[in-house]
């Protein structure tokens, strides 16, 4: 049996008995702590107050739109990345229509090769699939639009202090909250001018302390800060502001949506440097281009990068 499926066996009995016996845990699966879970004496269980997924509970806050639109919704105990199943499943069929979401992810990747870790019952962890009638080269917006459903969306449930960090990033209070990892995938036999989409969301809900602090940056979650947030209302909310904004960044394209990152980008007018392979680059960020690349005012005039494999930070 794999990690995974032994580990997804766990935690079934776990959720139907309420307990797991220590001597049961494999320790090649970390320990239960690492990955979102309590242990009590000789005893595994639940977090208090963690809310499993539910389809039906997903659904029930989905709007109309969303709910049209949605082909199928799949939920699941433990997978090692959403996005990894919603690329494989690009590489045969379009995924138009499709969300996976995982209570537990065990290989969830982030930008730029880094990983993304999701403890049991104590994040989101979302891939929508969309097919956009729109060429590769003309998607250059696309994550930061997606950034943009996700501060609506979280705005919504009334949560305050909100910004996104270029490209993006979701920030609470200053520390991250999440990321958002776009990734893309032609149809073989597929017209030039139709892409699918799979756009990856992790945010984190009700994160362990301990496990926050084994992140390599500082990061936040929505219980930490104050905000208490069905995960169910959370994933069919983020659903319909994403079909929002996806259909409209599909139609509009994201030129008539720049102004709106910019008054949300946390590092707009700062003094910031751009690290690009072994150089850096210094200047003050003067806002993001109508292909969603981001621009520096440096001493050699303004210059444009895309997001691929750079990292923008504040040094002011
Ligand atoms: C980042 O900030 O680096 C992006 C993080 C993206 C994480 C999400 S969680 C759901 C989806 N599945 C993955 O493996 N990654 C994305």
């Amino acid at each position: 049996m794999t990690t995974d499926a032994t580990l997804s066996e766990l935690l079934e009995t776990l959720i139907s008995e309420g307990r797991l016996a220590v001597a049961a845990w494999p320790m090649e699966l970390g320990t239960p702590e690492d990955l979102g879970l309590l242990t009590r004496g000789d005893s595994i269980f639940l977090r208090p107050n963690a809310e499993l997924l539910s389809p039906s509970h997903i659904h029930t806050s989905l709007s109309k739109r969303a709910a049209r639109w949605l082909s199928s919704l799949e939920v699941l105990r433990v997978i090692g990345s959403t996005n990894d199943r919603l690329m494989l499943l690009a590489e045969t069929e379009s995924v138009d229509g499709v969300v996976c979401i995982a209570e537990l992810q065990t290989k969830g990747r982030g930008r730029r090769g880094r990983t993304w870790f999701s403890p049991f019952a104590g994040s989101l962890a979302l891939s929508l699939g969309v097919a956009l009638d729109r060429a590769v080269h003309d998607l250059g917006g696309l994550s930061l639009v997606v950034g943009l459903a996700v501060l609506d969306c979280l705005r919504d449930l009334g949560v305050a202090d909100l910004a996104l960090k270029w490209p993006n990033d979701i920030f609470l209070g200053g520390r991250k909250l999440g990321g958002i990892l776009v990734e893309l995938k032609s149809q073989p036999g597929a017209s030039a001018a139709r892409v699918e989409a799979v756009i990856g969301i992790g945010l984190n809900v009700d994160v362990p302390a301990t496990v926050r602090g084994a992140i390599d940056q500082a990061v936040t979650d929505l219980v930490a800060e104050g905000y208490v947030v069905s995960r169910n209302v959370l994933a069919g909310r983020l659903v319909s502001s994403l079909v929002d904004y996806v259909k409209k960044f599909e139609r509009v394209g994201f030129a008539p949506m720049c102004d709106l990152f910019n008054d949300h980008h946390l590092l707009h007018r700062r003094t910031c440097e751009i690290a690009q392979g072994e150089g850096v680059v210094v200047g003050r960020v003067a806002g993001v281009t109508e292909v969603g690349e981001i621009l520096l005012e440096t001493d050699s005039g303004t210059l444009a990068f895309a997001a691929g494999e750079v990292s923008l930070r504040r040094q002011d």
